[in-house]
């Protein structure tokens, strides 16, 4: 099974944007453990990360016409996207799983971070788990595909 994990804007700047907030690992070390898991989990993983609005909504389109699993991390366009709440949509109404994923918790902070227009049309969300969430979103795309399968 595909899955693509796509980070959205100032991902790329892990290790060094807030690090008592998102730790002190990389991108580069964060596609390296993706990569792992997915081996571990049967799973054909790629990482991307763009700081460009239209292009993550190029990469759901993508992934419904592909049938490929997506983990999200929109970052900042969590809380206000509706485009790419729109083409998220379309991934999980294809009958694709769909996990978001946040670092942090963004519930735990600053007012503006509580809403998320991605959560009501995502399969699941996981926060606060550091680097380790994209873990278990890649284990639940992992359960997901099982049930596809059946
Ligand atoms: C984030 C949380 C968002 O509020 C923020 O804009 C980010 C990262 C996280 O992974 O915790 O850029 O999505």
């Amino acid at each position: 099974h595909r899955v693509v994990v796509v980070n959205g804007p100032n991902l790329g700047r892990l290790g060094v944007r807030e690090p008592e907030v998102y730790g002190y690992q990389d991108l580069t070390q964060l596609k390296k453990d993706c990569l792992l898991w997915g081996q571990e989990l049967g799973l054909s993983v790629e990482v991307r990360q763009t700081d460009d609005e239209g292009q993550m909504v190029s990469w759901m389109h993508q992934a419904v016409d592909r049938k490929t699993a997506v983990v999200i991390n929109p970052a900042a366009f969590t809380h206000y996207s509706y485009s790419l709440a729109d083409a998220a949509a379309q991934v999980s109404k294809s009958g694709m799983p769909l996990i978001e994923v946040h670092i942090s918790n963004p519930a735990s902070r600053e007012t503006f971070r509580k809403h998320s227009v991605i959560s009501p049309i995502a399969t699941a969300t996981i926060t606060g788990m550091g680097f380790y969430g994209y873990r278990l979103a890649l284990e639940a795309v992992a359960h997901f595909s099982e049930e596809i399968d059946k």
